[in-house]
């Protein structure tokens, strides 16, 4: 073979070549990502990112990658590549374009644990109508007069509970108390009742998983809490089919008050859209709602003025019920906590409750005058 022939033969190859090279180029000039680490084939950085740490924190991970990246860096986690934000304007930005620029996505294990009808998984007008029917349940009237008094019987139950001069789990304490509250008030089940407790360890496990690797292997928290998942559903399935029959026998009590009779009565949602739904409102209302209790008794402990400041409250609301003869509280004391409501601020902004929110980028995404290839924040 002549030369010539030799280059004609090849042409094609370089030529094909040469075309791969241009436009693998173009593709990454035209993203313009931030810097980062990718991490481990497949895995990337998950199991890195997903390490426990403390509430009062920000976490190993998120620290050391600030400091090497600063505040918004790239990575792979949970199967994705992702950007990471922690970076006020860009949290702002994505949030006020949602649906617009980004919709809500989380990583496809959590909706293997919470169920492809949780809100968290759902978007667009499904997760619109799922929305509307939470929100109407918990309407203000209902919070007034309701939730305020289950409030104040689940707190003095737990209250009542404590030994003088015993030691205890403020974070154990404060689990208890927001299960109890959410499991009455999702299903009217009594605290310290056997089908109570028993739903309550199932819990446990569920929880332990929804925070964990995504490995569905045995052994595995991820594995356990898909088991228990299922006999949650079981659970709640049951607790379904209960009061349905009671519905039909024209059986109107104050258990169908709940939101499981809620749900029922007032919209037009199925079975596995309602399992899901109220599965995932345990899981919404107990987690955060705990957590931040725990962080207000932690705070609190280093700042004896606030506690001295929180007791006066209390009290003067205490002594004006005791002269007018009431007990109860009532909207117009809960108005008075000014104080408590921002020791209850303090405490959301300073602990991190909901430490991670994830979001997809609908198409790509200028921000800061720069093009980003924001497929998941
Ligand atoms: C300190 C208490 C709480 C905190 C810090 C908190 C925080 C949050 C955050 C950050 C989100 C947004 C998640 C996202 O968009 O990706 C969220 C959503 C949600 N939370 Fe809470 N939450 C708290 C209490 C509760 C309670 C008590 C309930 C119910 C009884 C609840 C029900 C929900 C629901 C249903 C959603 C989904 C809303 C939607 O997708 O439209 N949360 N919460």
């Amino acid at each position: 073979m002549s030369d010539t022939e030799l280059v004609l033969f090849l042409l094609p190859s370089i030529l094909s070549l040469l075309l791969i090279f241009i436009l693998f180029q173009r593709k990454h000039a035209r993203f313009n990502l931030p810097p980062g680490n990718m991490g481990w084939p497949f895995i990337g950085e998950t199991f890195a990112y997903l390490k426990p740490y403390s509430a009062t924190s920000i976490g190993d991970f998120m620290e050391k990658h600030i400091l090497r990246y600063g505040k918004i860096y790239k990575s792979y986690l949970f199967g994705e590549p992702t950007v990471v934000s922690a970076d006020a304007g860009l949290n702002r930005f994505i949030l006020q374009n949602e649906g617009r620029l980004f919709e809500c996505s989380y990583p496809r294990s959590i909706g293997g644990i919470l169920g492809k009808w949780s809100m968290l998984v759902l978007v667009g007008d499904l997760h619109k109508d799922m929305r509307t029917i939470s929100l109407n349940f918990l309407s203000h009237a209902r919070l007034r007069t309701q939730l305020l008094r289950e409030m104040e019987r689940h707190t003095l139950l737990v209250l009542n509970s404590w030994r003088e001069n015993s030691i205890f789990s403020a974070q154990d304490e404060a689990k208890k108390f927001t299960f109890n509250l959410m499991a009455k008030h999702i299903m009217s089940m009594d605290p310290g009742k056997p089908e109570t407790e028993q739903l309550k360890k199932e819990y446990v496990t569920f929880m332990k998983g929804v925070v964990s690797a995504p490995l569905n292997l045995p052994g595995t928290a991820y594995r356990k809490a898909l088991q228990s998942r299922s006999i949650i559903l079981n659970f709640i399935q049951q607790k379904m089919e209960e009061r349905i029959g009671k519905m039909k026998e024209g059986e109107e009590n104050l258990e169908g008050d709940d939101l499981l009779g809620w749900v029922l009565k007032h919209s037009n949602l199925y079975g596995e859209q309602i399992l899901d739904l109220i599965l995932s409102l345990l899981f919404a209302g107990h987690e955060t709602s705990s957590v931040a209790i725990a962080l207000a008794i932690y705070f609190l402990e280093a700042c004896p003025s606030a506690i001295q400041q929180l007791r006066e409250e209390h009290l003067e609301i205490a002594r004006a019920k005791k002269q007018s003869g009431e007990k109860e509280l009532n909207w117009e004391d809960y108005k008075k906590m000014e104080f408590t409501q921002c020791v209850i601020s303090e405490t959301l902004r300073l602990g991190n409750v909901v430490r991670f929110l994830h979001r997809k980028a609908l198409k790509d995404v200028h921000y800061e005058g720069k093009e980003r290839d924001y497929n998941n924040v």
